[in-house]
C-alpha cells in the first residue's frame, strides 16, 4: 500500500466516532474492506492487560494448549483438522460438515463453555487475546471434557480477515465487547462499518450475527452499523428491532447484578441475505 493510500484511508477511517462510513467509501472501497485489505494499520479494540496466570491457568496452556489452541497462522484455517480429536481415525480427515460458531472476545469464556456444552452438535471457535481468559477457559474445556471447542489468542480482526474464508461461518456470537465509554475512546470500539463489512463476507448467507451489549449507546452504534450493512438483515421484533435474548446465551452474573440494578441488556440478531 502506497503511503498515500495509507494516510487516505486512515483519513477516511471513523476515528471521529461518526457512523456515516458507509456513505463515505465508494463500492469499490467497501468490496476492498470485505476482501480484508484494509486492517493492518488500524486501531485496536483492546488493550493488553498483564494479567498473571494462576498456577491452574498456566497448567492448562501447558497440557490443553497442544490440542484446544490453535496457533494464528494468518492462512486460512483448516477447521475439520482443527476439530478433529486426538481419537478420530487417520482416515477420517479434514471434512467437516458440522456448523462453524465462530465467538470474538470471550473474556474469561464462561458463557463460551455452557454454550458449546449445550449446543454440542455445533463447533465453536472462540478467540480472545488476554491469556488468563485463555488458561481460564483450557481448564473448564479440560474439567468439563468439552471437545466441540477450540481457542485462538489473537487479535479477532486479524484472525477473521486471514484465516477465516468467505461465506463460511453458521454463526457469530460478540457478547458484551468493550464499550470504550469515553467519547475519545469509541473510536476503539470493535463494531464499526468496516469490522461488520468484514465480518459480514465470511458469514455464509442464511448464517447469523449475534451481539449483545449492556451499554445502550453502543447498542445503538451496533444497530446503526449492522442496518448499514447491506448484506444483513435484521431478524428482531423488539422496539428499536433489538430481539430478545436468544435461550442458549445465558445471563452472566455481571448481567443478573445488572438487571438486579434496573440496567438494561440488548440483544442484536442479524442474518447474512
Ligand atoms: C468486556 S469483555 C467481555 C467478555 C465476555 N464476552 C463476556 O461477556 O463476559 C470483552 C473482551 O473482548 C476482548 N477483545 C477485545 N477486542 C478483541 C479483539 N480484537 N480480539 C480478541 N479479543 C478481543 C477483550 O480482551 C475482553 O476480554
Amino acid at each position: 500500500m502506497s503511503e498515500n493510500k495509507k494516510n487516505d484511508s486512515e483519513g477516511k477511517s471513523i476515528s471521529d466516532s461518526s457512523l456515516t462510513a458507509n456513505r463515505l467509501y465508494t463500492k469499490p472501497d467497501l468490496e476492498k474492506i470485505a476482501a480484508g485489505e484494509h486492517y493492518l494499520n488500524r486501531i485496536k479494540s483492546f488493550v493488553l492487560r498483564t494479567g498473571r496466570l494462576t498456577p491452574g491457568q498456566a497448567k492448562a496452556i501447558e497440557t490443553l494448549g497442544p490440542q484446544f489452541l490453535l496457533p494464528y497462522t494468518g492462512q486460512a484455517i483448516d477447521w475439520g483438522k482443527a476439530f478433529q480429536s486426538t481419537d478420530t481415525p487417520k482416515s477420517i480427515t479434514s471434512t467437516n460438515t458440522r456448523p462453524k460458531i465462530l465467538e470474538i472476545g470471550f473474556g474469561m469464556g464462561e458463557t463460551t463453555a455452557k454454550i458449546a456444552q449445550a449446543r454440542s452438535e455445533d463447533d465453536f471457535l472462540a478467540i480472545e487475546v488476554h491469556e488468563p481468559g485463555v488458561g481460564a477457559l483450557l481448564k473448564v474445556i479440560g474439567e468439563q471434557s468439552i471437545t466441540n471447542l477450540r481457542l485462538i489468542r489473537h487479535d479477532a480482526v486479524e484472525v477473521v480477515q486471514n484465516m477465516i474464508p468467505e461465506n463460511y461461518l453458521d454463526g457469530v456470537h460478540v457478547y458484551f465487547p468493550d464499550p470504550w465509554h469515553k467519547k475519545r475512546h469509541n473510536k476503539r470500539r470493535l463494531i464499526q462499518p468496516e469490522f461488520a463489512a468484514l465480518l459480514a463476507s465470511r458469514i455464509k448467507p442464511g448464517g447469523y450475527w449475534h451481539l449483545a451489549t449492556d451499554w445502550q449507546e453502543y447498542a445503538e452504534q451496533m444497530m446503526e452499523v449492522l442496518s448499514a450493512e447491506p448484506s444483513l438483515q435484521n431478524t428482531g421484533s423488539l422496539e428499536g428491532a433489538y430481539s430478545e435474548r436468544p435461550s442458549y446465551r445465558p445471563i452472566t452474573k455481571f448481567e443478573n447484578r445488572g438487571i438486579r440494578l434496573g440496567h438494561g441488556v440488548w440483544d442484536l440478531v442479524f442474518k447474512k441475505k
